[in-house]
């Protein structure tokens, strides 16, 4: 079979007429628990999966980047010089990596390249910031850039909320910056600080797809963010990562129902975040899956962010012999579930929870049984 790396290789040479000097990887991910904590400066436990966006590419001796996206069938032509908003769409992600590392003060080189990946797009597992960081980990190389994953994670944030004005946090960037393979990271969303926890043993992720996509999403993204701001203000903190549950129960009735909703979500999911990290540390998948679900009902319920057909693939995951617990992950409002199941039976957990999806809803999942893989890298370089 031939690999999105392979093929990435093969239409640089079709393009440009010789071998590319480098291929790098950034890859997508799969949050386990810890939803719309990373704004509040609170804790998300992401993983990087082996779905990726793959970049071929070698630098030019100009202040062009000139990319060809194989998923779009379109080339794009950057100038480093003068930065203007462009179509096609997907080459704002390039673009906006550029301007956001050159008001960084990065002296940028040029390149051309070749860019694909199997990332699904719209799914709620970051096709944009694994493009994001595919971009930046090409940039690093042919301008010799250290690469240090905090910081190129900020840069990618500024892209999004700057440049293609989506008011996101930290999560998506930094774990396809620094994830690990075999591990998920505990990331401190205020210091940007990571620990590296294992996945318990003989346990898989497994991401279900609902095959609905978040509609107007951006805004329904950035009133949750301005709720969750305006209960932070009402306790008088920085960020609702510094109340603690004591706090809350002392004011809540201060606060209107939705608010207070908003805010108890983001508390007890920080909480709980906390406890899956520790409980990843003991190999307790019982205890991490038991998590998971009360994370579930947290978003439903007060975060309010789920649908219908989300809660009815979550239902079908977590009835599943073989599941240990299982969530909506990501943003919200349709994509993807995630769900903790025992390795020898991961395969039949697709297949059922699949039928039972089509069953409840009518609609077709996709469902990907995932590893955890290492963070952007360069992972082949070509003599050239
Ligand atoms: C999206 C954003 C992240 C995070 C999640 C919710 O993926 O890009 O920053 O807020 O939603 O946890």
């Amino acid at each position: 079979m031939t690999t999105i790396q392979d093929r990435v290789k093969q239409a640089f040479v079709e393009r440009v007429g010789s071998e590319p000097s480098l291929v790098v990887r950034a890859p997508g991910r799969v949050n386990i628990i810890g939803e719309h904590t990373d704004y509040n400066d609170g804790f998300v436990l992401p993983m990087a999966i082996d779905r990726a966006v793959y970049i071929a590419l070698r630098p030019r001796h100009d202040q062009y980047v000139i990319v060809e996206s194989l998923d779009f069938d379109e080339i794009a032509e950057i100038s480093l010089i003068e930065m203007v908003h462009r179509p096609p769409e997907w080459s704002e992600y390039v673009r906006g990596v550029a301007w956001a590392m050159q008001e960084a003060g990065m002296m940028l080189s040029g390149w051309e390249g070749v860019v694909a990946g199997d990332v699904p797009i719209g799914a709620g597992l970051s096709s944009s910031a694994a493009l994001e960081m595919a971009t930046a980990r090409a940039f690093a190389a042919v301008s010799g850039l250290t690469w240090e994953p905090a910081w190129i994670a900020k840069i990618g944030q500024k892209t999004e909320n700057l440049w293609i004005g989506v008011n996101s946090g930290i999560m998506d960037q930094l774990i396809s910056a620094a994830g690990r393979a075999g591990h998920a990271l505990l990331i401190d969303c205020r210091s940007l600080e990571t620990q590296a926890v294992p996945l318990p043993p003989d346990t898989r992720i497994v991401v279900l797809d609902t095959a609905t996509r978040r509609g107007l999403v951006g805004s329904a993204y950035n009133e949750r963010r301005q709720q969750c701001e305006a209960a932070a203000r009402h306790f008088g903190v920085k960020a609702l990562r510094d109340v603690t549950p004591e706090m809350f129960a002392e004011r809540e009735h201060e606060l209107d129902d939705v608010t207070r909703r908003r805010a108890r979500h983001v508390i007890t999911e920080n909480a709980r975040t906390l406890a899956a990290a520790e409980a990843m540390r003991r190999g307790d998948a019982v205890e991490l899956g038991r998590l998971m679900n009360e994370s579930h009902v947290s978003m439903r319920d007060d975060f309010e962010i789920s649908r219908e057909e989300v809660d009815a693939m979550v239902a079908c995951a977590q009835a599943h012999d073989a599941s240990f617990g299982a969530r909506m992950t990501g943003g919200g409002f349709g994509g993807c579930c995630v769900a903790l199941v025992r390795a020898a039976d991961a395969q039949t957990f697709a297949a059922d929870v699949a039928a039972c999806y089509t069953q409840a809803t009518g609609l077709t999942p996709t469902i990907y049984v995932c590893e955890a893989t290492d963070g952007a890298s360069v992972v082949e370089t070509l003599a050239s």
